[in-house]
């Protein structure tokens, strides 16, 4: 069984992570997989909106550790051919969100148009516990949602937040018992739109600021590089790996 899912409802794609058994944890195939996806569904007529989701317990444990510590990550790596797809993906994309949303599994909801999540839904960017630094353009997107204040309190502490508090700072919609229902419900209202309004507004909306995101993704992507190899980095991915062989 593919770890991505790739299914069109009528002119709605959804995309669902499906390697539950790892919580979702991405690997660097799988952003192959959703960097490509993104970019086709940006230049197909027959696709107006876009759904992001995860199956079984949680929606993503964020990039696979394992990964992390066996493949050398440069700026052509797949991750970084996903957050570019999904920083200029033209269409709205909407996300449906339960459990565990780790690392990119908050970073990308960022980009995203509408999020959806579940009551048990919950957040966390750990990099700073992990010896790394923010990514996908959320050291200028969270704070701008959240306040200089909060963003550091969270990015610093490594601390993570609930699906109410994800509320109250505007990162969530709404809090949903079936966020994956809501958000093809959502989508399917949307692709009814017309099309060209809905790209346009999309793009205005992002007009503000896409380039200097862009900037601070490229800044990110090789800070981050750097620090995935440093001794802090490469500790805590061996206590995490050591904390889950020892059950
Ligand atoms: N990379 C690789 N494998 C991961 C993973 C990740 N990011 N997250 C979870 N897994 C694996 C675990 O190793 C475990 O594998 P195993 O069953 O073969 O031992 C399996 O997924 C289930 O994870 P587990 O930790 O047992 O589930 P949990 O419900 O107790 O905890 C999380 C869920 C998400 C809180 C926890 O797995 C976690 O903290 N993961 C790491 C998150 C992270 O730091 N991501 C990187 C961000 S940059």
């Amino acid at each position: 069984m593919s770890e991505i899912l790739i299914e069109q409802i009528d002119q709605v794609l959804h995309i669902s992570l499906n390697r539950p058994e790892k919580k979702n944890a991405i690997t660097q195939g799988m952003y192959s997989t959703l960097a490509s996806t993104l970019n086709n569904a940006a230049g197909d007529f027959g696709i107006r909106t876009v759904v992001i989701s995860g199956n079984g317990k949680a929606f993503t444990a964020g990039n696979d550790i394992m990964d992390f510590m066996n493949e050398e990550i440069t700026l052509t790596s797949p991750v970084f051919h996903f957050l570019k797809a999904l920083h200029d993906f033209p269409k709205p994309l909407i996300a449906a969100v339960q459990g565990n949303a780790v690392g990119i599994g908050t970073t990308m909801l960022l980009h995203c148009d509408l999020v959806f999540a579940a009551p048990d839904a919950i957040f966390q960017m750990p990099f700073v516990t992990l010896g790394l630094v923010p990514e996908a353009g959320s050291s200028i997107l969270f704070p701008r949602l959240v306040g200089h204040a909060k963003a550091s309190e969270i990015f610093l502490t490594g601390r993570s937040f609930d699906a109410s508090e994800s509320l109250t700072m505007g990162l969530i919609n709404s809090i949903e018992d079936t966020p994956l229902e809501r958000a093809l419900s959502v989508a399917a209202m949307i692709a009814k739109q017309p099309p060209n309004a809905v790209l346009n507004t999309k793009a205005l909306l992002k007009s503000g600021s896409h380039i200097a995101i862009e900037n601070v993704m490229l800044a990110e992507g090789e800070m981050f590089r750097i620090a995935l190899q440093s001794d802090e980095t490469q500790a805590a991915f061996m206590a995490f790996m050591t904390s889950r062989a020892k059950g």
